[in-house]
């Protein structure tokens, strides 16, 4: 079977922004460097431009100025994303729950859900200090519960979580080449 199913059809035009949507500890950042490398495109990481722009680390936007503020910054960061080409974005775990953020990313790239199991997901961030919304196991079940839904709304989804970042990465690519 495919690891990758395709949601939606896709066009030259917006395949130059490529989008990953996923949990925390989905490899957002990991595979999406890879894939970039793969396309030779340029990698960005979301919470990077955030915290880049904010001039503090995303905790500290979180400690001092709230979730909602957060999500202010992470909308303006999607809009500056627009202008950008050949170039692949992780976007932070939640970026994706916003109705307006999911229709300003449909006009100007393409999603990928990095679909994996929690267990997965969570292997890799326990004990992660930097990730305000990370709880227990329990609190995170219920998290990826609510978000799920919505994950599944991305352009395509890839579901094999135990292949290397790089042969993820290689999947992804030939669905844009
Ligand atoms: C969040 C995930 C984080 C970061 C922020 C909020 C979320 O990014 O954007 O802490 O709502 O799931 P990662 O998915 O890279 O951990």
């Amino acid at each position: 079977m495919s690891p990758e199913t395709q949601n939606s059809s896709n066009s030259q035009e917006d395949e130059a922004r490529i989008f990953l949507v996923g949990f925390m500890g989905a490899g957002k950042t990991t595979v999406g460097r890879e894939l970039a490398q793969h396309l030779g495109y340029r990698f960005i990481d979301l919470d990077d431009v955030i915290s880049c722009r904010a001039g503090t680390s995303v905790q500290q936007i979180f400690a001092e100025l709230g979730e909602p503020e957060f999500r202010r910054l992470e909308r303006e960061a999607i809009q500056s994303c627009s202008g950008l080409n050949g170039t692949v974005i992780a976007l932070g775990g939640g970026a994706y729950m916003s109705v307006c953020n999911r229709a300003l990313l449909r006009t100007i790239g393409k999603t990928i859900w990095l679909s994996f199991p929690l267990e997965v997901c969570l292997s890799r961030v326990r004990g992660d200090q930097t990730r305000p919304l990370l709880g227990d196991e329990a609190a995170m079940a219920v998290l990826l519960d609510q978000r799920r839904a919505t994950y599944a709304q991305a352009d395509f989804t890839i579901q094999t979580g135990e292949l290397p970042p790089n042969q993820l990465a290689n999947q992804i690519a030939r669905i844009f080449g």
